[in-house]
């Protein structure tokens, strides 16, 4: 009913305006109504899905399901409040960079729905670390909390002061003593940031001055490694193997967004006439797929593995955890299918796990064989 309403309704409502303006809109409303009390309990009677066979607790945190928020649609911090409410087993706020940066001109949004995709030029736009640690003020938090964490949007002289930025980043981050988890972000494609310089994070060298610095912090959560998706395979696993070396990465979050126009997942007409940017949705998800595969063949019990990538339904998110994804997090599902997505996700992927035979969620890991 909530879905019918959303889909029939709001969204054709919604989508009449631009995306950028869309989503300010949901993030100021969901900030309110994460600060009203009897609002999350009427929201948290009617959306989220709840039962026993969804739960796991993955490097000690308790996880109530595997269904998350992905960095980017939170990224400064307004939804703590509300996302348990609308049925989320975990969010990632961000990615925060340690200075402020007001994103790139706009439209940084744009909706490709026939091919439910979303075209993305935001970034990182961000307030920056101190603006958003201040803001969540050690709010109380229901559901495991993550920060993502990038390089600010600006040009550096080299990796290690670029490198500098990320560490003080965590640092702070760190000092907070709030969060959950940490995601490292060195995967999104088009920043400036990088544009310069010689090494990248993404490339062995730029990745390892990266990983040494960071070590010298005392890391002491789950850290994910969040990927490229259009990197080959090959590519990926070079990164992987420096990632390795270093047991404060927990993780590996698999994958970004794309960016290659050539992407048969795209619908011509929507593609030719998408304006500067990358892409999220079914776009994404057979290079997520593909990766997380791959990952859970050359590393399965060292890294947890998080699949996100076009994730619209049940059926999508279980094939992830099939692959190897021990959980899911998504974005552009939500925005095509409403809010009462994440709960009919879960739902949904509690009947496909009971059909299979399966007890928990934790069985159905990597049974795929390929
Ligand atoms: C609006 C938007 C902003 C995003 N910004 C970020 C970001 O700041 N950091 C990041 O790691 N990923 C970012 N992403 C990528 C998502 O986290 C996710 O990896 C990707 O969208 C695939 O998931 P989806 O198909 O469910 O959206 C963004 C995606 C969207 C749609």
């Amino acid at each position: 009913m909530i879905s019918f309403i959303y889909k029939k309704i709001i969204k054709p409502i919604l989508f009449l305006f631009p995306a950028d303006d869309v989503h300010t809109f949901f993030l100021k409303r969901g900030y309110i109504l994460g600060n009203l009390k009897y609002a999350k309990k009427l929201l948290g009677k009617i959306l989220p899905y709840k039962n026993t066979i969804l739960e796991q607790n993955i490097l000690g945190i308790d996880f109530i399901n595997p269904i998350g928020l992905s960095a980017g649609f939170d990224y400064n911090a307004d939804l703590i409040g509300i996302l348990p409410s609308v049925g989320f087993g975990f969010h990632t706020i961000g990615t925060v960079t340690n200075m402020p940066y007001q994103g790139n001109p706009k439209p940084m949004l744009d909706r490709l729905p026939r091919s439910k995709s979303l075209l993305v030029n935001k970034g990182f736009k961000s307030s920056g670390i101190d603006f958003v640690l201040k803001k969540i003020n050690k709010k109380k938090k229901s559901i495991p909390l993550g920060i993502s964490i990038g390089a600010t949007n600006q040009s550096y002289k080299s990796i290690e002061d670029m490198t500098m930025d990320v560490y003080n980043c965590f640092e702070k981050s760190l000092a907070a003593d709030y969060f959950d988890y940490f995601e490292l972000n060195i995967s999104c494609p088009n920043l400036i940031n990088s544009q310069n310089l010689k090494e990248k994070f993404d490339d062995p060298i730029g990745f390892k001055i990266l990983l040494d610095n960071l070590s010298k912090l005392n890391i002491n959560k789950p850290l994910f490694l969040k990927m490229h998706a259009e990197k080959s395979i090959e590519d990926s696993l070079v990164l992987l193997s420096i990632a390795n070396n270093y047991k404060w990465i927990s993780g590996i979050i698999m994958s970004n967004l794309v960016k290659n126009r050539e992407n048969k997942s795209f619908y011509k007409e929507e593609i030719v006439s998408a304006g500067r940017g990358n892409f999220s949705g079914k776009p994404t998800e057979e290079f997520s797929n593909n990766l997380i595969s791959e990952v859970y063949k050359n590393y399965k019990g060292r890294f947890i593995i998080i699949g996100t990538g076009g994730v619209f339904s049940g059926v999508d998110a279980y094939e992830k955890i099939k692959r190897g994804a021990n959980l899911v997090q998504m974005i552009t599902g939500m925005v095509y299918e409403g809010p009462s997505v994440i709960g009919k996700i879960n739902k949904e992927l509690a009947v496909l796990l009971k059909k299979d035979g399966f007890n928990n969620i934790k069985e159905a890991i990597g049974t795929k064989k390929y």
